[in-house]
């Protein structure tokens, strides 16, 4: 059923409000075990979202989870960069009604909570990442298989055709939206454009350099590129993402296994005094520390973009701390959620953001396995799944 179809949604919306739904979800049961099975999705309690599932990206944070690269309680559903159709609602809900397009928020927005409270802060206390229950608020899972309690990820798994989302991790999107690339804008453009554009201020005629140019590191280009930057170095073990990285405005691209000399000391020698702004977007101590070595001393500004593993350490030479380089994190571009997410996609709505450059390939939601086996293979940049 084509859910661009307002007329099916609203009868499927009549239907199964109230009820549990059987619907097709992705389990993790284990590390590196995932399969697609029947799952039951009981209707959301108060304060929270039924959401029926139009298209997901894949995102190298699911992966990380997947292989067991933080802790979380399995069987799990994964997934977290979805866009979907609110089929019902629990008590109390008021931003959202069924039949509204949205998309799910690996960060939500409380309102309430300290981060959420400051005027800088986004990175609410409600969230269900760093650390990770798995469960909702109230301590359940809405999801059951073979009568077996599956938990939540990101509160918000979205590798199945419905899930169950606090409100306050949901965000009501323009109605004009396309359902089936719009998922990016729920993770990959706020976390690479934003720590761009909104965390890192990147200045006309700057000079830039990113590591990884995956999704996120993409998206990091774009934003650079908006905002003026002059020259735009990319890093990346894999070639296949130049011609990417080429078309988006990159001017100088960097593999760091065909080099004699580290790196960081490329970019030295390439800019003469290192950059203006550095980004991190792969999740590794290693790319970390070279990303803040190829900051100018004294006024260049490091942002950390990546997930690094569970009890990985970040170590500097503490001489050179003292210069005036600035070493920052952010995570989903240090948006407060609920409040700019719908920008962002209205933003592209008015071509003022292209999205279309990140979404290589879309794949139908039971072709799951083909869509991770070309991630893993480096192929994709986003691989959309369509419900
Ligand atoms: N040096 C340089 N590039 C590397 C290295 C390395 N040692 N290891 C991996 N890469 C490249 C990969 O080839 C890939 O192109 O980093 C890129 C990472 O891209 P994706 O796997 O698509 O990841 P993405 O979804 O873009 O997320 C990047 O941001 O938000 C975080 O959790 C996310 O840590 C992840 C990061
Ligand atoms: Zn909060």
């Amino acid at each position: 059923m084509s859910l661009q179809d307002t007329k099916e949604t609203r009868k499927l919306i009549m239907d199964t409000a109230g009820k549990i739904i059987t619907c097709r979800a992705a389990i993790a049961w284990a590390a590196n075990s995932l399969s697609i099975e029947k799952v039951q999705v009981e209707p959301p309690k108060a304060g929270e979202v039924r959401i029926k599932m139009t298209s997901s990206g894949i995102c190298s944070s699911d992966d990380h989870l997947l292989k067991g690269l933080s802790p979380v309680n399995f069987p799990l559903i994964p997934g977290h960069e979805g866009a979907g159709i609110v089929e019902s609602i629990g008590k109390g809900v008021r931003s959202v009604k069924p039949g509204d397009k949205v998309l799910t928020l690996p960060i939500p927005q409380c309102r309430e909570c300290s981060s959420c409270l400051h005027p800088k802060g986004n990175f609410c206390e409600k969230r269900d990442i760093l650390p990770s229950s798995g469960l909702m608020l109230d301590g359940t899972s809405r999801f059951t298989c073979k009568g077996e309690k599956i938990y939540h990820s990101f509160g918000t798994s979205t590798f199945s055709e419905y899930t169950v989302v606090h409100e306050i991790a949901v965000a009501k999107i323009d109605d004009a939206a396309p359902m089936d690339k719009i998922c990016v804008i729920s993770c990959a453009v706020p976390t690479g454009y934003g720590a761009a554009v909104h965390s890192a201020k990147v200045t006309p005629g700057s000079t830039c350099v990113i590591f990884g140019l995956g999704g996120v590191g993409l998206a990091i280009v774009m934003g650079c590129k908006a905002s003026g930057a002059a020259r735009i170095i990319g890093v990346d073990i894999n070639e296949e993402k130049f011609p990417w990285a080429r078309a988006l405005g990159v001017t100088d691209c960097l593999n760091p296994q065909n080099l004699k000399k580290p790196v960081q000391e490329v970019v030295m020698e390439m800019t003469g005094v290192g950059v203006d702004f550095a980004f991190e977007a792969i999740g590794l101590p290693e790319t970390m520390t070279a990303a803040w070595d190829c900051c100018h001393l004294s006024y260049g500004v490091c942002v950390i973009v990546g997930w690094a593993p569970q009890n990985s350490q970040l170590s500097l030479d503490a001489t050179k701390v003292i210069t005036g380089r600035t070493l920052k994190g952010v995570a989903l571009g240090g948006y407060k959620t609920r409040d700019c997410v719908p920008q962002l996609v209205t933003d592209y709505l008015r071509n003022k953001i292209n999205i279309g450059p990140l979404i290589t390939h879309q794949l139908p939601f039971e072709q799951l396995h083909k869509a991770f086996e070309l991630y893993h293979a480096g192929k994709t940049i986003r691989c959309v799944l369509l419900f």
